[in-house]
């Protein structure tokens, strides 16, 4: 896709309005790792569900599609700083925030509106979208 065709995708994609949540869980050596993201959905109540899309290019691509457990924070109004911090590359995005650990041991950020810890249920390839 050539970058004028990028940038409108990534309007038309911008105009749908979301709110921001931060991803969380842990790498192979136990550090958290986390990226802001718009993606998130609920998808069923019973069993409970919900559905994020991570980029293949992500760092963490591996960890997040590899991990058992996740969280989900839903960040609010005043954490405008928080979805700032992590969508940039920032070495520990973890020392800038206020965190701790949940019971299933995902990174849960403080002042979040509401938070999901999860077990990973399907991890899902995408195929090639035509617009
Ligand atoms: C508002 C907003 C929403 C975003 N939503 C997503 C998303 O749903 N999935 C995703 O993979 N990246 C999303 N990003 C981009 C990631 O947060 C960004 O690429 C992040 O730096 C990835 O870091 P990493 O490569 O170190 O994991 C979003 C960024 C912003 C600012």
């Amino acid at each position: 896709m050539d970058a004028d065709k990028r940038r409108q995708l990534r309007d038309a994609f911008g105009a749908f309005m979301t709110g921001v949540t931060v991803v969380t869980t842990h790498d192979a050596q136990g550090q958290p790792i986390g990226f802001t993201a718009n993606s998130f959905s609920s998808v069923s109540l019973d069993p409970a569900l919900l559905l994020v899309s991570i980029d293949k290019r992500s760092a963490n691509f591996d960890n997040f599609t590899q991990c058992g457990h996740f969280a989900i924070n839903i960040l609010s109004e005043q954490q405008k700083e928080t979805s700032n911090i992590f969508a940039q590359k920032i070495a520990d995005r973890f020392s800038l925030v206020p965190w701790r650990t949940g019971e299933y041991g995902t990174p849960l950020l403080d002042d979040s509106s509401a938070w999901f810890e999860c077990s990973m249920h399907q991890v899902l390839m995408p195929v090639t979208m035509r617009f």
